[in-house]
């Protein structure tokens, strides 16, 4: 049976607005509650304001109170599994920790990682004496 993440994010995935790399991603954030908070990469005509599927998530998880995540599946239509650029590390270790992180493409699910095998001695606020 397909994992519901996965599913959310290959119709998030259908959203994406890609005109310009014609590469579309969804991704699928789940909170400690049990609820999805989709993206999709969403790209602009200056290509650099381009958001990544993953940010999208985020952002928008941020913005409507959640703060406790437990996983993120990440959906392109690639052979191989595409995973999260380095900047979307970076932003997912600061809002949502150590999640698992799920990578799939249209119809097959490709691997499962913990954020800090993909991002290892990572930058975070404990080094500004925040956390
Ligand atoms: N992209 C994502 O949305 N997430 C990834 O994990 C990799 C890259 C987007 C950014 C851009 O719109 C397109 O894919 C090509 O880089």
């Amino acid at each position: 049976m397909t994992d519901p993440l996965i599913t959310a994010a290959r119709e998030a995935r259908q959203r994406a607005r890609a005109s310009f790399s014609h590469f579309k991603v969804g991704a699928a954030l789940e909170t400690t509650d049990g609820l999805i908070v989709t993206g999709c990469n969403i790209e602009n005509a200056t290509y650099g304001l381009t958001l990544c599927a993953e940010r999208v998530a985020v952002f928008k998880a941020i913005s409507e109170g959640h703060d406790s995540f437990r996983r993120i599946a990440v959906v392109a239509d690639t052979e191989a599994p595409t995973p999260p650029c380095g900047p979307c590390r970076q932003i997912l270790w600061e809002f949502a920790g150590d999640i698992e992180v799920i990578l799939a493409n249209l119809t097959e699910e490709k691997g499962r990682y913990r954020l800090s095998e993909l991002l290892p001695l990572p930058f975070d606020a404990r080094f500004l004496g925040k956390k």
